[in-house]
């Protein structure tokens, strides 16, 4: 399937990393690569106490604002947690769900991400759809039969149309943090799968969905990775905390 009607998005998930000073010095060094760039569409994923300096930060730029994860409710006795219409009022765009480590360290079942993500798209943001399988799965040719699981869950809860305004994040656990980058050709297989079996339910929705790469992604590796008719961008974690390599990897995708 062509990649021509599908803009690059390249997106920083910064974790539980940062203070003020870090916040602001990075979104400043980003402003002008992503300005450059215009075709390359941008966003960062501070935490959640920096989400209110970032938007201010940001207020001039093209770069746009993503949370890390979200609440199942939207208002009440939910010690900690946060809400979609919450990130809203911070000018949020997107929400990452079912991150790898929120599926391990928090036990996030594919029904409970699959709730979030319904959540995030009813107040009217974008759920990014994290997916991927581990080490062992992987060693088990499983990783297929898993990443159909994870997206199954959101068709069973939201239906397939969902994904007219969603996008996935191929995240193989193994590549995560660990300096494994999937090879190019790894990463499109599974992409190209993942939209395969998407085009099984809506030939045009797999079409149009954006489906990122995660994993160790480096300003070194991005072109190579977006070079892949099925690779729409890039999740990036340790590399999005260094100015230099993520407007590489902004530059990358232009
Ligand atoms: P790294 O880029 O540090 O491997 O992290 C990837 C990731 O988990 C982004 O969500």
């Amino acid at each position: 399937m062509t990649q021509t009607t599908r803009q690059i998005l390249v997106m920083g998930n910064w974790k539980l990393n940062g203070n003020k000073a870090m916040v602001a010095d990075l979104i400043g060094a980003l402003k002008a690569p992503a300005a450059e760039c215009p075709n390359v569409a941008v966003a960062v994923c501070p935490p959640v106490l920096f989400l209110g300096q970032a938007q201010t930060l940001l207020a001039d730029s093209l770069i746009a604002l993503g949370a890390q994860d979200v609440d199942l409710n939207s208002v009440g006795a939910f010690t900690g947690e946060n809400s979609a219409a919450m990130y809203k009022e911070f000018g949020v765009q997107y929400v990452l769900v079912g991150h790898s480590e929120r599926r391990t360290l928090h036990r996030e079942s594919d029904a409970t991400v699959a709730a979030k993500f319904a959540v995030v798209q009813t107040a009217g943001l974008t759920p990014v759809l994290c997916i991927g399988e581990t080490d062992a799965q992987f060693e088990a040719n499983e990783t297929q039969a898993v990443v159909e699981r994870q997206l199954q869950a959101v068709i069973d809860h939201s239906g397939i149309h969902a994904f007219n305004n969603a996008v996935i994040a191929y995240e193989p656990v193994w590549a995560i943090g660990t300096g494994k980058t999937a090879t190019p050709d790894i990463a499109q297989k599974v992409h190209a799968a993942i939209r395969t079996f998407l085009a099984g339910f809506d030939a045009a929705i797999a079409a149009k969905v954006q489906i990122l790469y995660g994993g160790s992604v480096k300003g070194a590796s991005a072109a190579g990775l977006f070079a892949m008719s099925d690779i729409d961008g890039a999740l990036v974690g340790g590399a999005a905390l260094q100015a230099e390599e993520f407007a590489a990897i902004i530059r990358a995708g232009a």
